[in-house]
């Protein structure tokens, strides 16, 4: 019934995750090794995978076995990916073939592919047979066969049908049980559901429903995977350059771990958690018990889009040169953007500062012997896991406090710390940080984390504002650990701001969606370019948004019309790179003093542990 692989990671050929491994999906499709049910995969298969710079995955998808295919071994060997999902379908009785059945399905940035079976869909669908039924299926094919009478398994599907409006059944993109499920699911996550609680919900509907059958759901977006393990295998394998989640082993190598049947996987590259299906992510947000729910402290001043934008925007746009602050990209989109720019080949800060943690975690836990781990600027927090196992390791770890102003990315990676590490105490802090730090007063050895050279965001007299108050919220006993991206051949920098698949500058225009939306803007996005320039002098990388014509851009809400001369540049972001020797004399300036300094391999990222001078 299907067997399906997701990857995420450094980019590496499509054939290496697919056709190449001794019992790579080409082999499952004839011959599955823990297949559950059902012995061949080969009514059809598909390959989606992501290409730097695009959201929307590309889809590969053709009838029959995927040995048979002329084209996909060239195509596999150079296509290559940061993120990909494949399966090899067996259709079951009375569900079409064609292309159009076969996984991945998609929707936006979604990727989507199901390994099991509804029962009782081809009754309530009224399909005829098409085949003879396959053993583990006979009792539902003969009430397949006919008319949706009494089959309780047809009038569970059914229910769950009525669920879906005209509209959305109309969307179906084929006539098989997958497609209602993942109509199922889109509805969660245009609702705005995370994916493993898009997963778990459906799954959890479906049974809700009276539904039964085998439901192992695979999801992504590129970024994260979410699985269900629910009656049939499922596996997961971290490597070093990035995660696979599978049906089964593709090779004989040890380091595969069984997903628990009732389970519900989510992974990163950062990281895997598993839990009970049944646990509280199952359901609604609100409906989750104190235990699992994200606490988020919420320490925005009132009405902060509307009194803090506008109050930039006017201080911002009526100046010469005109600037806004750089805190005004993250929204949901703008994280999102922030996340895929850390994953770019240009982009070295992200995984320079992740190989420094790596090597220095268990260090920095024994330094520090932190039992509480506040980060600012936490964003999805990607890199903190490696910080939180060291802290874990050594037997410290009670407390994780992530501080941001991006609420969506705070509860993403406020979730995954819950899921990941039992009995974490998780209080998220929505807020500005140069305002209110959200450091608890509790805890003994607090270690604030500020990662992603974050600092280098603020001009240089708000970095040193930031940090004589950060010293003035420090106890004895408390660090601060801090990420600076070093200055370097400014090629190299620039190239990092201004990427080859202009990530960077949908990052950088995405301020101007979010003027738009929260101060009812019409700024045209076409009508502004992208810019990043090296000030030698101030050593730093300047973003502009740069006007593409004489303009004048009105800002309903306040009504404020403002204009722009053909060429006119807007500051939207400094990002300044340091020295050691800087960065110790502005945390000595501050009253705080650097005692360790690590770089990674290549000197081109820093990262600090200072305590109280
Ligand atoms: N620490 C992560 C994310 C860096 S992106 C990393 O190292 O990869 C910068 C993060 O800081 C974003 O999540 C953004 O929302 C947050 N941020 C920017 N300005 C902020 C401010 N003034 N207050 C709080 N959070 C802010
Ligand atoms: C979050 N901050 C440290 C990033 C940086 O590198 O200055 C933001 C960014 N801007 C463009 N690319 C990434």
């Amino acid at each position: 019934m299907c067997r399906h692989l997701a990857y995420l990671g450094d980019p590496v050929s499509i054939g290496s995750l697919v056709l190449d491994p001794p019992h790579s999906l080409a082999e499952q499709a004839w011959r599955p090794r823990r297949q559950v049910h059902g012995t061949m995969n080969v009514e059809g298969f598909g390959i989606g995978w992501y290409a730097d710079g695009d959201p929307i995955p590309a889809r590969y998808r053709r009838e029959g076995p995927i040995w048979a295919d002329e084209s996909l071994p060239d195509i596999a060997r150079v296509t290559r990916t940061r993120a990909l999902v494949a399966a090899v379908r067996s259709a079951s009785a009375g569900t079409e073939s064609g292309a159009a059945a076969a996984a991945p399905y998609a929707e936006g940035k979604w990727l989507f592919s199901h390994n099991g079976k509804l029962m009782g869909w081809a009754a309530a669908a009224g399909a005829e047979m098409a085949w003879p039924a396959v053993p583990d299926d006979a009792a539902t094919c003969q009430a397949d066969a006919g008319p949706a009478g009494p089959d309780p398994d047809a009038a569970a599907v059914r229910r769950l049908a009525e669920q879906l409006s005209a509209a959305e059944l109309l969307q179906l993109r084929s006539h098989c049980d997958t497609a209602l499920i993942w109509a199922l699911v889109v509805k969660r996550l245009r609702a705005g559901e995370p994916p493993a609680q898009a997963l778990s919900g459906t799954v959890a509907d479906v049974r809700a429903a009276g539904g039964t059958g085998r439901l192992n759901l695979l999801l992504t977006d590129g970024s994260v995977i979410a699985a269900t393990a629910a009656g049939d295998s499922l596996c997961y394998r971290e490597v070093p350059a990035g995660v696979v989640v599978a049906s089964e082993p593709y090779d004989d190598e040890q380091d595969w771990q069984e997903v628990p049947q009732e389970s519900v996987l989510e992974a990163t590259t950062a990281g895997v958690a598993v839990r009970p299906l049944s646990s509280p992510i199952a359901i609604g947000r609100e409906e989750m018990p104190a235990m699992t729910t994200v606490q988020i402290d919420r320490r925005l001043p009132e009405r902060f889009f509307e009194a803090s934008l506008r109050a930039d925007v006017l201080a911002g746009l009526k100046a010469t040169p005109k600037s806004l602050p750089p805190k005004w990209f993250y929204d949901e989109r703008g994280s999102e953007l922030f996340d895929k720019i850390t994953r770019l080949d240009e982009y070295y800060p992200t995984r320079a500062e992740r190989s420094i943690l790596a090597e220095r975690a268990a260090e920095i836990a024994r330094l520090t012997g932190a039992d509480t781990l506040v980060e600012l600027g936490a964003g999805t927090a990607d890199k903190t896991t490696l910080l939180l196992d060291a802290l874990r390791d050594h037997g410290t770890l009670a407390e994780y406090v992530p501080v941001d102003v991006s609420e969506s990315a705070l509860v993403t990676g406020a979730e995954r710390m819950l899921a990941r590490y039992a009995g974490l105490t998780v209080q998220a802090v929505l807020s500005d940080f140069t305002e209110h730090l959200g450091l608890p007063e509790s805890g003994g050895r607090r270690l604030v984390a500020f990662l992603g050279s974050t600092i280098g965001n603020l001009l240089p007299a708000e970095r040193a504002g930031f940090l004589a108050g950060l010293r003035n919220r420090l106890r004895e006993g408390d660090s601060l650990l801090l990420g600076t991206d070093l200055v370097k051949d400014p090629a190299v920098l620039v190239a990092a701001y201004d990427d080859a698949a202009g990530v960077t500058a949908d990052f950088n225009k995405n301020m101007l969606s979010v003027l738009n939306a929260e101060l009812g803007g019409n700024f045209d996005l076409d009508q502004f370019e992208h810019a990043a320039l090296w000030n030698p002098d101030a050593e730093w990388i300047e973003m502009r948004l740069r006007s593409t014509a004489d303009q004048v851009v009105e800002l309903a809400a306040m009504s404020l019309t403002i204009p722009f001369a053909a060429g006119e540049e807007m500051r939207t972001e400094i990002s300044a790179k340091v020295r050691r020797a800087g960065i110790a004399a502005e945390l000595a300036a501050a009253g705080l003093a650097m005692r360790h300094w690590w770089t990674d391999e290549r000197g081109r990222f820093g990262l600090s542990l200072s305590v109280l001078a």
